[in-house]
């Protein structure tokens, strides 16, 4: 009778300790937080730090920012460096992501020559974070293109690729031998497609439907340019990994039983998101987005596709240039298809296709565009893990805004509950090899054209107090007890 008792009070036990040991993050996964240079750093004009197209923007086109406000201080953390960097030690995590200003570095863009108090001032975060034991995890780019290039064409321009390979090597030399994994370029799509009619000054009156593929050939080439000069030139000496920070936008069918649905889904995905993996993982653009704007620019009487094509040694060149594959999520719409429009001007949201929609009861956030659907996110992995041979994956990015200055932020708790627990399904039950999940972001920030009105940020940061003094959100002991525990509380 008493062994009888003890089964039943053990075995319960017992269950519910195999299920915690299954739930729990592999012994080698790394955990981190983001930031990016113009969001967080001001100092815009600081030590010899030249002008960037995000400057000339929020300065001169302050109408097209929520707030009319600008990155000129932001969170300064040109001066406030040391107080983040022991924010990020405060929470644990194994990274820090971050990004370089390429004019702080290289204050025209274009030539060689080196700002001394830029290189000081990262040199000053990279050691700090190592005395730390944190690993910096460094973006090239994060948007902040010199404004020397805007009236080139920006991305649209190849001229940008030989330039953003000689700030790459800069970088390489000058912070590789404490830099060990890092990122080319951040979301393409975003600067690409999103960015043409939100800020004119970042891409000025572009021809729609040609530009955004103009510059996601550039960005292409320019990642593939960076990756191998570090492969050749430093690799053997630095022994780190690089890789391009794609946004993966998913695409649900909105019918999962109608063909239709399924195919206008597919094709979303490969727009938005196959068209800068697939010429890295597969050679080319995918088949479909070939066929498509090929066809589309036919029909609107265009005498060459507007796709640009890559030549074969292009195709080698690109294919192959990921040592990891960063993600950055946010977004998970359903797409129902859509009868084919009839000759419009050029439009890549043409050439996309579907007419695509939130479910209305997907709980929201502050940015509209965010909604919590964890399992938008987990099939996305799994799309990655069939398509491209299960790449190692770094999530470089995932978060969530509220609108004001809210301290008990349960709200973020809530949507990293429910993404670090479909990471964890991915990774264990659909064997999808993710290794890292740096979450967005350390702190409030600048966030583009929304300015100071969407706060991601862990720490909240006071933007009216000249100090910008930081304090911990409800969210940052959440996401220690993650850290520490390898599990979800
Ligand atoms: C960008 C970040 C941005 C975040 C939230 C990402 O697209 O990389 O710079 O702040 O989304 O919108």
């Amino acid at each position: 009778m008493l062994s009888k008792i003890l089964i039943i009070l053990i075995l319960p036990l017992a269950s519910y300790r195999l299920s915690t040991a299954k739930w729990k993050f592999p012994d080698d996964f790394k955990f981190g937080v983001a930031t990016s240079a113009y969001q967080t750093e001001g100092g815009w004009n600081a030590d010899g730090r030249g002008t960037s197209i995000w400057d000339v923007a929020a300065h001169n086109r302050s109408f097209l920012i929520r707030d009319r406000s600008n990155g000129d201080i932001a969170c300064d953390s040109y001066n406030k460096w040391e107080e983040d960097v022991l924010m990020v030690k405060n929470l644990g995590v194994h990274y820090y992501r971050f990004s370089l200003s390429w004019t702080r570095i290289l204050p025209d863009g274009y030539s060689s020559k080196v700002n001394p108090e830029g290189v000081k001032y990262y040199n000053k975060i990279i050691d700090k974070l190592i005395e730390n034991q944190i690993e910096p995890v460094v973006t090239l780019y994060h948007w902040d293109l010199p404004q020397a290039f805007s009236a080139l064409g920006g991305w649209t321009n190849p001229i940008v690729i030989p330039h953003f390979a000689n700030f790459a090597r800069k970088a390489f030399r000058l912070f590789g031998d404490r830099v060990k994994i890092w990122i080319t370029i951040n979301e393409p799509r975003l600067m690409c497609d999103f960015f043409k009619g939100l800020v004119g000054d970042i891409t000025p009156d572009y021809p729609l439907g040609i530009s955004e593929y103009l510059c996601a050939h550039n960005v292409l080439k320019a990642h593939a340019a960076a990756y191998h000069i570090y492969d050749k030139e430093f690799r053997p000496i630095q022994h780190g990994k690089i890789s391009i920070t794609l946004d993966m936008v998913w695409s649900e069918p909105a019918n999962a039983s109608d063909p239709e649905d399924v195919r206008a889904a597919e094709q979303n995905v490969q727009f938005d998101f196959g068209l800068y993996a697939n010429p890295i993982f597969n050679y080319d653009y995918p088949k479909v987005v070939i066929e498509r704007v090929a066809n589309r620019s036919k029909i609107e009487r265009i005498p060459k596709s507007r796709l640009p094509k890559f030549t074969m040694a292009e195709k080698l060149k690109i294919s192959g240039t990921y040592d990891f594959l960063g993600i950055n999520h946010y977004i998970t719409m359903y797409t129902k298809a859509t009868k084919e429009p009839p000759v419009t001007k050029p439009s890549f949201d043409v050439d996309s296709g579907g007419k695509r929609f939130f479910d209305p009861k997907w709980e929201g956030c502050a940015a509209d565009w965010i909604k919590v659907v964890p399992w938008g996110y987990r099939n996305s992995l799994k799309w990655i893990k069939k398509n491209y041979r299960n790449p190692e994956i770094i999530i470089t990015e995932n978060g969530y805004a509220d609108g004001g200055d809210v301290i008990n932020d349960d709200g973020r708790i809530n949507y990293y509950r429910e993404y670090l627990n479909a990471t964890l399904q991915a990774i264990i039950e659909d064997g999808v090899n993710v290794k890292s999940y740096i979450a967005w972001s350390l702190m409030d920030n600048y966030e583009w054209g929304f300015g100071y009105t969407l706060k991601f940020g862990l720490y909240h940061v006071n933007f009216s107090n000249p100090n910008r003094p930081r304090t911990p959100k409800k969210s940052v002991e959440f996401f220690k007890k993650v850290v520490r525990t390898r599990t979800i509380p």
